[in-house]
């Protein structure tokens, strides 16, 4: 037999075709359906990126408010959903209570079965719009206390934040919130999307997908770094106290979280409007300790390992200024990345081949079989 390559991780490797997100890692660019992510970030909100990734054009300010307030109607969820949040055990993370809900949530929806592109497309905005519902409603029901009803005339990031707290937010807060699911919504094929298009290629439904893709972006190297990375910079605790903490961390050969990525060989382009974000919000917001010890662990790793920051680094700076509860960054990350997943399944079902890679046999070969009573 021919010799077989190993991409192992699948480094390299090319899996699928897709007209959603572009990935340059060279030149440090991200590109959702040819417009570059300084221009929507600068420009634009969350629902306009979500319209051009799902319809592949801007939309104009009326396509815009009809498309929003269609999502904003959906953001409530069943009485049923409540109760299963209610129902887990009280040290449930919240990216397992956002799992097992997803999955809960099929069984609710009447078109859960159906792949066409109609239901699809109806179901993708179901789940983005209550994403946001959910994870404030776990957020509350956990504290012991009621979750709050959605307000469709707000944006999806303030009324996130209405919803965790039972207050309206600051402009500036709902924006920055807002931003960075703009920033999150939409990677190429990342380990999470492409568990989607391995499930979805199967010819399984929508919601199986993205359970999937949640329980793929839990991880810490993936999705589960934002969280790790301020659990990091809490316990360093001061700017003094960085460059050390960071040489010992290296020299224990451990990962700093929020630095690398694996297809980025310059700064990740949505970390450089983060790192912009975060500053702004800390001198504005508040404690700017947190930004400033942000940028001492940036400057060593550069100088120590020439590794850049990713997404998840100075997302964790930007979340803590705004009071977001630390294991709750991830399942904002799964908010922003699902409009995302949900198109990368739509894109899979309408040209799909199953993936069915190879793995290399490693082990024994042709031993031979000896009956039960004669080992
Ligand atoms: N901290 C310290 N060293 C790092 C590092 C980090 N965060 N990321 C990469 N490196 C080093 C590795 O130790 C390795 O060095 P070596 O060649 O001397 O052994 C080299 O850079 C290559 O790293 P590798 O882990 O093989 O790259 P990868 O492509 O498999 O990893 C990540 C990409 C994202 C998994 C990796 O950078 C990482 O674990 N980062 C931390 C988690 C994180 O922030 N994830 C969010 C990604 S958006």
């Amino acid at each position: 037999m021919a010799e077989q390559i190993i991409a192992k991780g699948l480094e390299g490797v090319v899996a699928s075709e897709t007209a959603l997100g572009y990935v340059d890692g060279e030149r440090g660019r991200l590109f959702y359906r040819g417009y570059d992510i300084h221009d929507l970030a600068d420009e634009g909100t969350y629902a306009e990126g979500l319209y051009l990734l799902w319809k592949d054009a801007l939309p104009t300010r009326s396509e815009l408010s009809e498309f929003r307030d269609g999502l904003a109607r959906q953001r409530g969820i069943r009485g049923e959903l409540v109760d299963i949040l209610r129902s887990l055990p009280a040290d449930t993370t919240p990216m397992g209570a956002l799992r097992t809900a997803i999955s809960a949530d099929a069984s609710f929806d009447s078109e859960s079965d159906d792949n066409s592109p109609g239901a699809n497309q109806r179901k993708a905005a179901r789940l983005v719009a209550r994403v946001p519902t959910i994870i404030a409603a776990f957020h509350r029901v956990r504290e012991g206390l009621d979750p709050v009803e959605p307000d469709p005339s707000l944006s999806q990031a303030a009324d996130f934040l209405r919803m965790l707290r039972d207050e309206e937010p600051r402009e500036v807060e709902a924006t920055a919130l807002d931003t960075s699911l703009l920033l999150y919504l939409e990677h190429g094929l990342n380990a999470s999307t492409f568990t989607c298009r391995v499930i979805a290629s199967t010819l399984s439904d929508l919601h199986s997908a993205i359970t999937g893709g949640i329980s793929a972006l839990k991880g810490s190297l993936h999705g589960g770094a934002n969280q790790k990375a301020m659990e990091m910079l809490l316990e360093i605790g001061s700017v003094e106290n960085a460059e050390p903490w960071v040489d010992e961390a290296l020299g224990g050969k451990k990962k700093i979280m929020g630095f690398g990525h694996r297809v980025y060989r310059t700064e990740d382009p949505r970390a450089t409007v983060l790192r912009r974000m975060s500053a702004e919000l800390s001198s504005s917001l508040g404690e700017p300790k947190w930004h400033e010890i942000a940028r001492r662990v940036e400057e060593t790793m550069l100088d120590r390992k020439g590794i850049d920051c990713n997404v998840d680094f100075y997302c964790a700076t930007v979340y803590y200024t705004l009071g977001i509860p630390l294991d709750l960054y991830t399942p904002l990350f799964a908010a922003g990345r699902m409009g995302g997943w949900c198109g990368h399944v739509m894109e899979q079902h309408a040209d799909n081949r199953l993936i069915r890679p190879r793995a290399e046999y490693v082990g024994r070969r042709d031993r031979e079989y000896t009956p039960i009573d004669e080992r």
